[in-house]
């Protein structure tokens, strides 16, 4: 283990990692968005990255793109509408490996979910879908103006999909942060992703931080492939962390793996997942926290400072919000 990582285990207050920008301010993914969260004092920003098909990783929490840009409204793409079976299931709209890079710049972003934050609406049709190059740009320049490193989280999305059509993902991913002086386990950076396979190949090319997500339900995508017949819940047992400390240096996971709800929302016991990281000598970075009573357990309701407190005693090295503002408040 890097004596980074060990600091960051006896680290009391954890990383706040602003998931896909200040999201809860700003449509998520845009340059506007991620500025805001790094200005709230966020120590991390997070890209979700896909793929244009001219080979340009671009920020997206889907490839799928209608739910968070203006391409509907565009007659000169109506053409490009397609239905695609993405990791199983069948979706109808535009997608990111459909278009080049230049194309996609002609789109604008707009808020996902515009019935529980429209205020955010005002913000619809202004901000472009940022490249990658374009995140790292304003990190680095944004770390020189406020005078603190602020660190990049990026996620490889769908890596699977899109190796099978030709357009992998990680390749591209470790030379643009390699050439932009991201190397070494000391760097500002977590790579992440729900799958296994993509994150051990990657640990054979770079020594930068992984990330193994794990999430509440199902499994990872790659296993269904290979017939891994294992679940999310077997990675979180001590013999699955012990697995995955071989090849990543963090898991990132659903906050209910941490503290489960029962079925009227109310928040239970701590399981012992965080100890058992620790023990794996794996960082343990919790999804995702968010300021409105319709994502709050019903024990918080309005009060998302005291979610907050809580999962912080349990001994999370970094948070994931939609809210990096109130997430600092902790
Ligand atoms: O990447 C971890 C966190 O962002 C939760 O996943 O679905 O929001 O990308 P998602
Ligand atoms: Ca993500």
């Amino acid at each position: 283990m890097t004596f980074k990582l060990l600091n960051q285990l006896k680290k009391q207050t954890p990383i706040v990692i602003a998931h896909r920008g200040a999201s809860g301010y700003r449509p998520e993914h845009t340059i506007a968005g991620y500025e805001l969260a790094i200005d709230m004092g966020a120590d991390f920003i997070e890209p979700d990255l896909v793929i244009t098909k001219d080979g340009v990783l671009i920020a997206r929490h889907e490839n799928e793109i209608s739910g968070t840009t203006n391409v509907a409204d565009k007659s000169e793409f109506a053409s490009r509408k397609k239905t695609k079976i993405i990791n199983g299931a069948s979706i109808a709209g535009w997608f990111t490996e459909d278009f080049t890079l230049a194309e996609l710049k002609k789109l604008r972003a707009k808020e996902r979910i515009p019935k529980l934050r429209p205020q955010n609406t005002i913000y619809d049709g202004l901000f472009e879908i940022p490249t990658l190059q374009e995140i790292i740009d304003l990190v680095q320049r944004k770390s020189l103006e406020v005078g603190r490193t602020i660190g990049i989280y990026p996620e490889t999305k769908y890596p699977s999909y899109f190796k099978s059509i030709n357009l992998s993902l990680e390749d591209n991913l470790i030379a643009v942060l390699h050439e932009n002086g991201y190397t070494g386990n000391q760097a500002p950076v977590f790579i992440q992703s729900f799958e296994v396979s993509n994150l051990k190949e990657l640990s054979k090319k770079t020594d930068l931080p992984l990330v193994q997500l794990l999430s509440s339900t199902g499994k990872p995508y790659d296993f269904l492939l290979n017939g891994d017949i294992r679940t999310y819940t077997d990675l979180a047992t001590v013999k699955g962390l012990k697995e995955i400390a071989e090849y990543a240096q963090c898991i990132g996971v659903n906050k209910n793996l941490i503290i489960p709800k029962d079925i009227h929302g109310k928040l239970q016991l701590p399981t012992s997942l965080v100890e058992d990281a620790h023990k794996a000598s794996l960082l343990v970075h919790a999804w995702t926290f968010r300021n409105e009573n319709e994502f709050l357990p019903v024990d918080f309701q309005n009060n998302p400072q005291k979610e907050y407190e809580l999962f912080r005693n349990t001994g999370i090295d970094g948070l994931f919000s939609d809210y990096p503002d109130t997430a600092l408040t902790i």
